[in-house]
């Protein structure tokens, strides 16, 4: 990379690494008490967007949520500890990724619950998209995880792609409701 560090057009990893902390109150859960997968989802997008919001300082809206297992039930009572940070930047996107454990109140015991990856758009005040700061990686880690986005977003715009082109195929194949 050619950008020193603390250019304002350069961010490191460290710079965007967001944490959140969440007690799991009966509201946020089923009928079981185990947390619903809906309220994980709103968590891991709140906190990936804190990352992208550090690296972009500007107004993030979530493009798109990759594919989550849910590994481990969290039940009331529980902690939850959310950690992000950017992977990637590439034009006016990035791309975040979110991993979730769950602490035990009583024994202080951490699973791993979540993973999942996150785009994000910057967007200026008046709602145009705009571009990011480049991201430095500079552990072994963050190289690999850098690299990994790339072919990620590949993947992505190759389904993207494909999802269309089916679209245009069954275009027209759907005959209106008959009505008498
Ligand atoms: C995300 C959004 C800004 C993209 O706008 P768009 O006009 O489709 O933008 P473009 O196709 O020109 O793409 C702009 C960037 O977004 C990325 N992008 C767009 N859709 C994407 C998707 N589904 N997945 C991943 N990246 C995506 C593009 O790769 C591009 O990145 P780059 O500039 O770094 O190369 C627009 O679709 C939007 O406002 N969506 C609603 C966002 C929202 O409200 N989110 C809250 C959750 S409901």
């Amino acid at each position: 990379m050619s950008l020193p560090e603390n250019s304002p057009n350069a961010r490191t990893v460290a710079s965007t690494q967001s944490e959140m902390t969440e007690i799991i109150l009966p509201n946020d859960a089923n009928t079981l008490g185990n947390l619903l997968g809906g309220r994980l989802m709103h968590f891991i997008d709140l906190t990936g967007a804190m990352a992208a919001f550090r690296h972009a300082r500007s107004h993030v809206v979530t493009a798109a949520m990759d594919h989550i297992d849910f590994i481990q039930p969290v039940h009331v009572g529980d902690l939850l500890i959310l950690k992000s940070s950017v992977n990637r930047a590439f034009n006016t996107s990035l791309e975040v990724g979110v991993k979730v454990w769950v602490e035990h109140p009583q024994t202080g015991v951490l699973l791993h619950v979540a993973s999942a990856y996150l785009v994000f758009v910057a967007i200026d005040d008046r709602g145009r998209r705009q571009k990011v700061p480049v991201l430095l990686p500079e552990t072994p880690n963050e190289i690999r995880r850098f690299a990994d986005a790339l072919r990620r977003r590949e993947h992505r715009e190759a389904e993207t792609a494909r999802r269309k082109q089916e679209q245009r195929e069954h275009a027209g194949n759907d005959s209106p409701p008959v009505t008498r």
